[in-house]
């Protein structure tokens, strides 16, 4: 989409609302990599999606500034909560704080720590799962959630096109790109799932355990 275009988009779709512009700004002044974080419309379509489904125990495998995990909260009827794992204990300092301020600190447990690891180890069985960790273990995030995600429920894994490059030969070298192919081969090929990949932003597959 050229900026024109989304700039339209944005305007024509609910805002983002003051706390999490601020917490957008305040990730790409503060933070390397800043533009990691989900942004205004993917982190409508995260609550869209979370309205859609009413899931009550999301995971999600990577917080970094938790962008996402507030908008995955937005959209939790009563009683929902989001289970967001972030591997970079450097990271708390100043996540914690953002996330603990918000209007929805009850709905979010923020865990540091491997989610491919720690994650099983809580007993929760999901509705819902948002893989937004390493791309060159996305299918080892993926196994493990295929177990602690309930049969019907939905896994979502993002940046699956990876700014175009799952296609392009330059990037035939980047270990991202080789694991982010690897993962679209593997799940296009599962039939214990439905799946679509959504262009949107980096590529966003939706997936069903069948
Ligand atoms: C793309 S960022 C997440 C962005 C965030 N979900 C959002 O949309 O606003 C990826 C984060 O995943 C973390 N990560 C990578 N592998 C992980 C793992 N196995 N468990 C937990 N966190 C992981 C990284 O340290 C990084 O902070």
């Amino acid at each position: 989409m050229n900026e024109e275009l989304e700039k339209y988009v944005r305007e024509h779709s609910d805002p983002e609302g003051d706390y999490l512009y601020r917490l957008y700004r305040a990730t790409n002044i503060y933070l390397l990599h800043g533009r990691m974080a989900s942004g205004h419309l993917q982190g409508r379509l995260l609550k869209m999606i979370v309205r859609m489904i009413r899931p009550k125990n999301i995971l999600e495998v990577g917080t970094f500034s938790g962008y996402s995990a507030i908008c995955l909260a937005e959209g939790l009827d009563e009683g929902g909560k989001v289970y967001t794992f972030e591997i970079n204990d450097e990271q708390e300092d100043f996540t914690r704080p953002w996330i603990e301020g918000s209007h929805l600190a009850d709905k979010i447990e923020f865990i540091i720590g491997d989610a491919i690891q720690e994650a099983p180890k809580l007993g929760v069985v999901f509705d819902m799962a948002f893989i937004d960790g390493d791309k060159r273990t996305y299918i080892e995030t993926y196994e493990m959630a295929m177990k602690v995600v309930r049969k019907g429920g939905f896994i979502l894994a993002d940046n699956t096109l990876w700014d175009g490059h799952v296609t392009d030969p330059a990037y035939d070298k980047d270990q991202q790109t080789i694991g982010i192919r690897r993962f679209n081969d593997y799940i296009a090929n599962d039939k214990r799932a439905e799946k679509v990949i959504l262009p949107l932003r980096d590529g966003l597959t939706l997936i069903r355990i069948k």
